[in-house]
């Protein structure tokens, strides 16, 4: 039991070993600035869009609030908007205007994705531009890859799609492709189809990790992508994985893959911290559609502070050990750390 009397700092004083006192590290905002051991700032940040087509396009996302889906023309003012926010990288999802069963405006010279990275490179080469290399927004049944005749997804035919779609991406500029489809073998194939290409020098950003989550489902709205029939489950990791999510990095790195994400983030952050300290790479998380919804959903009741609570778990995420995050809120989360100067 402690004898407690205040002191002139406004700490209790008492029969607490001097050892033991960590307040005195939090008692001014200087201080704790100072000693502050994780920062978050725009330039941890990738910020998705969708692109879709025709012209003049801004069409806000009923689930998602805060994000649109933009036409081609849109993204010059989206990329100077990124920049003088100081936020380094753009994720692209299409939202193309057909749909077939093979997905073929994935790869198509060009489909959507291929106008908006050229668009984006000429208006602002700095800015590094991300592409999502999956079918799912391309086919008409909403699966990541092309189908055998009993409705399954074939791997080795989906990752040759995956992989046409990779260079033609590479072709329009693309600094970083990110395949998402969860096919065994894509990372070697897109790594060897960009090389006998001419483009050794791209990026390759796998989304080792990614679990079948029920937080996709704002994305698959937006980006009208949910599977007509079944689920992804046969492709996408089962959540109570781990140690297989460990292997599906170590695979992704042996492959060829250069930086690495586990998806989404927050119930997953376990597998963050355990990937930052397995491996050596770049690591992204994603933090993703579903995750923001609810926060903003629960901010539009004034359930909670909207810029506390998105700080702090974009900050969470860092402390887990994601170097990069994927993030519907980069924009705002910018604007925030310009003005308290985090
Ligand atoms: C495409 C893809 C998805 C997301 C990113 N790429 C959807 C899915 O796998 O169903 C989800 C991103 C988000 O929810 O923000 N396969």
């Amino acid at each position: 039991m402690t004898s407690a009397r205040r002191s002139t700092a406004g700490i209790e004083t008492g029969e607490v070993a001097t050892e033991h006192r960590m307040r005195r590290l939090r008692r001014t905002e200087g201080l704790r600035r100072m000693v502050r051991e994780t920062r978050l700032s725009p330039a941890d940040f990738i910020y998705p869009v969708f692109v879709a087509a025709g012209h003049g396009v801004r069409e806000p996302i009923p689930s998602m609030p805060g994000q649109s889906r933009l036409s081609v023309d849109q993204l010059a003012q989206e990329a100077a908007e990124l920049r003088s926010l100081d936020i380094p990288a753009i994720l692209l999802f299409g939202i193309p205007d057909f749909k077939d069963a093979e997905g073929s405006g994935a790869w198509i010279s060009d489909g959507i994705i291929q106008q908006a990275t050229r668009a984006l490179k000429d208006a602002q080469p700095d800015l590094v531009v991300v592409t999502d290399v999956c079918l799912c927004e391309y086919t008409d049944h909403g699966h990541c890859g092309i189908l055998a005749d009993d409705g399954s997804v074939l791997n080795d035919a989906s990752v040759d799609a995956l992989a046409r779609t990779a260079l033609s991406q590479a072709e329009a500029g693309a600094d970083v492709i990110a395949p998402s489809d969860m096919m065994d073998g894509r990372i070697g194939a897109i790594r060897e189809m960009l090389d006998q290409g001419g483009f050794e020098d791209r990026t390759l950003l796998a989304y080792s990790a990614k679990f079948a989550s029920a937080f996709y489902g704002p994305f698959r709205d937006a980006a009208d992508s949910a599977p007509q029939f079944g689920d992804r489950r046969a492709y996408q990791m089962d959540p109570p994985n781990g140690r297989e999510a460990m292997r599906a990095i170590e695979r992704d790195l042996a492959e060829g893959a250069d930086m690495v994400m586990v998806k989404p983030a927050l119930a997953y952050l376990d597998l963050v911290r355990e990937a930052r300290q397995r491996f050596d790479v770049p690591l992204a998380a994603y933090n993703v559609s579903g995750e923001y919804a609810m926060v903003k959903a629960a901010a539009a009741n004034g359930w909670i502070d909207e810029e506390r609570v998105v700080l702090e778990t974009l900050t969470g995420i860092r402390r887990a050990g994601a170097d990069m995050i994927l993030t519907y809120h980069a924009k705002e989360a910018s604007r925030w750390l310009a003005r308290t100067g985090a």
